[in-house]
């Protein structure tokens, strides 16, 4: 299994990026010696090789266990508590996974505070049987806690308490937070998540991977990715022949070029939630003390459709990262058609997957006219394997990216900003004095 990273040479040159190197190995040292900022949340550096066997085969065990009574599975949790979990499975799933007979499907909650999505999940919940995880590393979440108090009273009024509570999965702090206390309380089998791992890096804990394994995907193959490419920077923390440094280094290159928004872009609709990832990864690390890439996404060639014209001519702020997928899972070739009435005979014979590679050649060609430059991330095919290659690169990508930039990638202090007015304007204990600040600005 190979990646391959390529961007275009006419914006960054060789020489411009070799600049780079003595400060790519010494933010690698940052990294190992853990000596920069936020460097309790360097857990997931060593994890994919450091992970316990049987931590590995507890999950499996339990997923298949839960596989067998469910026919839905729900994921409650939010950000890093669920993202990756859903990059990987909607990457790995049939398109059309609820209208086909695979079971269990999973679902998502707790990620939205959407009163009708809640009360349409718990329509279908009344009819199937289901089980759920609740994940939260802080253990006191506003928008899981919400949706697992709700779906909590259904499973058990469904099911009773005692069933009920072998339906149910909690992944937290080993510790903290009110979500531990209720599952000790109640008796739910529990999965930590390491202190020194932050939500967004935490994929590859059980907060990743059991929902994983609970979809039926083989999350060896994913840690085995990982493994992978956690080698491949420790044997070689450096520029040269390291293509995640080089990813690192180049967008930092044209970041100072004042290309400051950079867009994923796959071809391929089973990415959407890996962008989504990669979208909280690098936006949460970096968006900081008035600095940071602004991470966009886009699904090409739906997209080249609506966004495609802002892209080719719109503010010179961008560039693109394309995740190129060379082969697809299956075959479907375009028909010849006799009366050719749709003129598409030029293209008869050739399967769709090659007519979609040209459309990605022509857009990257067209865009880097257009003065937006491509990096190119080439994977052999959507698998488990190579996802978490993926996974693994865009982590050091993201850590070595951000410490460049002279940020903390660990922290998320601007989070709290609405947190504190949520909960003011809800009269939360504690906020009085934000709640008159806030009343007296909205004229109350
Ligand atoms: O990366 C992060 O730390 C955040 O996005 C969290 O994952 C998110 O806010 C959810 O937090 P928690 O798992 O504590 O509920």
């Amino acid at each position: 299994m190979k990646l391959e990273l390529t961007h275009t040479n006419s914006f960054v040159n060789k020489e411009k990026i070799q600049s780079y190197e003595s400060q790519v190995a010494s933010t690698y040292n940052t990294i190992y010696n853990r000596t920069g900022a936020g460097n309790d949340f360097l857990g997931w550096v060593n994890l994919p090789s450091e992970i316990d066997e049987s931590l590995v085969s507890d999950i499996e065990k339990t997923a298949s266990e839960l596989r067998k009574k469910s026919e839905i599975f729900v994921v409650i949790g939010i950000g890093g508590s669920y993202l990756g979990a859903r990059a990987v499975i909607e990457a790995l799933q049939n398109h059309f996974a609820p209208l086909t007979d695979a079971k269990p499907l999973v679902v998502y909650a707790g990620h939205n505070m959407s009163e009708d999505y809640l009360r349409e999940l718990i329509a279908i919940l009344d009819k199937k049987d289901y089980s759920m995880a609740v994940i939260s590393k802080s253990g006191t979440t506003t928008e899981p806690a919400i949706a697992f108090r709700i779906l909590k009273q259904h499973i058990i009024n469904k099911y009773g308490e005692k069933e009920a509570a072998s339906r149910i999965i909690a992944i937290t702090d080993k510790a903290k937070g009110a979500l531990k206390q209720l599952a000790n309380v109640k008796g739910y089998k529990t999965y930590i998540v390491p202190d020194d791992v932050g939500g967004r890096f935490s994929v590859l804990t059980p907060v990743g991977l059991l929902p994983i394994a609970m979809a039926g995907i083989d999350i060896r193959q994913l840690i085995q990715g990982a493994i992978e490419i956690e080698k491949l920077c420790k044997s070689n923390p450096t520029l040269n022949g390291n293509f995640v440094s080089e990813y690192a280094v180049v967008r930092h290159i044209l970041y100072g070029m004042g290309k400051t928004n950079e867009i994923m872009v796959n071809y391929e609709p089973r990415l959407v939630y890996f962008s989504e990832w990669w979208k909280q990864l690098y936006g949460e690390s970096h968006g900081k003390n008035g600095k940071g890439i602004f991470p966009a996404s886009v699904t090409f060639s739906t997209d080249l459709h609506s966004m495609g014209q802002y892209i080719q001519d719109g503010i010179r702020n961008l560039f693109e990262t394309v995740i190129s997928v060379e082969n697809s899972d299956h075959e479907l070739r375009i028909p010849m058609e006799s009366e050719d009435l749709d003129q598409l005979n030029y293209i008869a014979g050739k399967r769709i997957s090659e007519v979609n590679h040209k459309a990605e050649l022509g857009t990257m060609l067209a865009h880097e006219d257009g003065g937006v430059p491509n990096i190119r991330i080439v994977i052999p095919e959507i698998s488990a394997y190579v996802l978490g290659q993926l996974i693994y690169f865009f982590e050091m990508g993201c850590a070595l990216s951000g410490y460049m930039l002279e940020v903390n990638p660990f922290d998320q202090p601007g989070v709290e900003a609405y947190k504190k007015n949520m909960f003011a304007l809800l009269g939360k204990k504690g906020f009085e004095a934000q709640t008159e600040a806030l009343n007296k600005r909205l004229g109350k």
